[in-house]
């Protein structure tokens, strides 16, 4: 057992052994009265899904698949900003075991350009009020051949730094980098995260983002104070895209 030294992220934990998807697991257990910072790990996911109705390819024996409940105290529309503060998390914990992230917006991880860990966030709201917020976080730790469907766009920590890592130590340095970042951001506001975030990302990379059905290419600039991007399109023009990257579903009550 790793020592986790949190006040509250994971110190309510279900380790399953396969499940469909640990978003489904932690929000049944959030509807059920789950603790805030409750966290659940499988080491498979049969039905492991990403942002935009994608697959998360979910072996077992490799990689990390987690998902938290979250309640920020924060208006729904602050809690868009709840990507960003785990894209943070996640990069500084890849920076803690040796490795070297870059975020790109607005919530991929990457080494070597190519992506580590990905994040899906999912508010439950009723009202004006959110109930709870699953954070689903999987990241690819010590596969060597990533699946056949996946191969060009993605790594894992042990491709890119040759070393190997338990995903119960990397789960327990996660939990302890989420938990600063979300205090912070809750005490403070989006500036210091806005700041970390900036740390990790490579400006000037070329960006091509949907946005209202229009396709905006060009080059990522910087964040703004809400965190869009700010992105210059190939003929000059200057664009702020917002990517209301955290789902969110109304309750019943
Ligand atoms: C993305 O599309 O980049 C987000 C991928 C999120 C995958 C994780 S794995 C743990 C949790 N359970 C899921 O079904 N998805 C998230």
């Amino acid at each position: 057992m790793v020592a986790l030294h949190t006040e509250w992220l994971g110190q309510a934990w279900r380790q399953v052994f396969e499940c469909r998807s640990t978003n489904d697991e932690a929000l049944v257990w959030a509807r059920a009265g789950a603790p805030i910072g409750a966290v659940v790990v499988a080491e498979r996911q049969t039905a492991g899904r990403g942002r935009q109705g994608r697959t998360w390819v979910s072996p077992a024996g490799d990689n990390l698949y987690f998902s938290t409940v979250l309640r920020p105290p924060l208006k729904p529309s602050d809690c868009a900003l709840l990507p960003l503060v785990v894209g943070v998390a996640v990069a500084e914990t890849l920076q803690a075991v040796g490795a070297a992230p870059e975020l790109k917006w607005p919530n991929d991880v990457l080494l070597d350009g190519k992506k580590v860990a990905g994040i899906l966030a999912e508010a439950h709201w009723q009202g004006e009020r959110v109930r709870h917020i699953v954070v689903g976080i999987g990241v690819n730790l010590n596969a060597i051949d990533m699946p056949i469907e996946i191969a060009s766009i993605a790594t894992s920590f042990r491709r890119s730094t040759g070393q190997t890592i338990s995903s119960e130590r990397f789960a327990a340095l996660l939990c302890e980098n989420l938990e600063r970042e979300h205090d912070q951001w809750v005490a403070q506001g989006a500036a210091p995260v806005l700041d970390q975030w900036r740390r990790f990302a490579r400006w000037g990379r070329a960006v091509s983002v949907q946005q209202e059905g229009q396709l905006i290419s060009g080059v990522a600039l910087d964040l703004d104070a809400s965190g869009a991007l700010l992105v210059r399109d190939d003929g000059g023009r200057q664009h702020r895209l917002w990517s209301g990257e955290i789902g969110f579903v109304e309750e019943a009550v």
